[in-house]
């Protein structure tokens, strides 16, 4: 299991590390064929479950999710299409348990679809005054049982904004994978 963490390529203060041991344990009575750990930013863990169609993520500060779980809360009560649903969350542990989603990777999307869908999140969320902040193709995915492209990763949403440069970012991060 250590290693399994250190191959994360993470730091962790001790307290951090030791949270992350104690999610495992709760989750997964430490059965390492169960799970698989992933990091990007190092702000967060993510934690794929390979018997449901979920995912944790561990926020390794405790202000961090509390920002993402208000931000997912206040989406819950505007929009109720185009994000990748909130199942549940621990407050004590930090974790948020969420749907579970396939990433895009590589250019193995299908644009068309993949432009619908989030056109048609996006025009509901310029209604609302919503912004996500950084809609690349990182943080969509295509989710089987919706037959739809999500979107993730909650950290930068805000609400009650005039402008927002979700739609040009957008553009820009599927021409920058299909390469023109
Ligand atoms: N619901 C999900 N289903 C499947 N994979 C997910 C889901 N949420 C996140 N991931 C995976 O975990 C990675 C990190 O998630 P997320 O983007 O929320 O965190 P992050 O730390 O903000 O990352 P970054 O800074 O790179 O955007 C994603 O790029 C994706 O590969
Ligand atoms: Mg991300």
């Amino acid at each position: 299991m250590d290693e399994m963490i250190y191959d994360l390529g993470v730091y962790m203060t001790p307290s951090q590390l030791e949270n992350l041991k104690i999610i495992i344990k709760t989750l997964f009575n430490n059965d390492l064929t169960k799970f698989e750990l992933t990091a990007s930013s190092g702000l967060s863990i993510i934690i794929v479950n390979k018997y449901c169609d979920c995912v944790h993520q561990y926020y390794l500060s405790k202000d961090l999710y509390k920002k993402v779980l208000d931000n997912v809360n206040k989406l819950n009560q505007t929009i109720n299409h185009g994000f990748v649903k909130f199942l549940s969350s621990d407050d004590k542990l930090q974790l948020i348990t969420y749907e579970k989603v396939e990433p895009i990777n590589g250019d193995n999307f299908d644009t068309t679809k993949l432009k619908n869908d989030v056109f048609k999140t996006l025009k509901t969320m310029k209604e609302l005054g919503i912004s996500h902040g950084d809609l690349v193709l990182d943080n969509i995915g295509y989710s089987k049982i919706d037959n739809q492209y999500l979107i993730y990763d909650f950290e930068t949403v805000k609400f009650d904004v005039k402008e927002s440069n979700d739609l040009y970012t957008f553009l820009k991060s599927i021409k920058f994978h299909v390469g023109f």
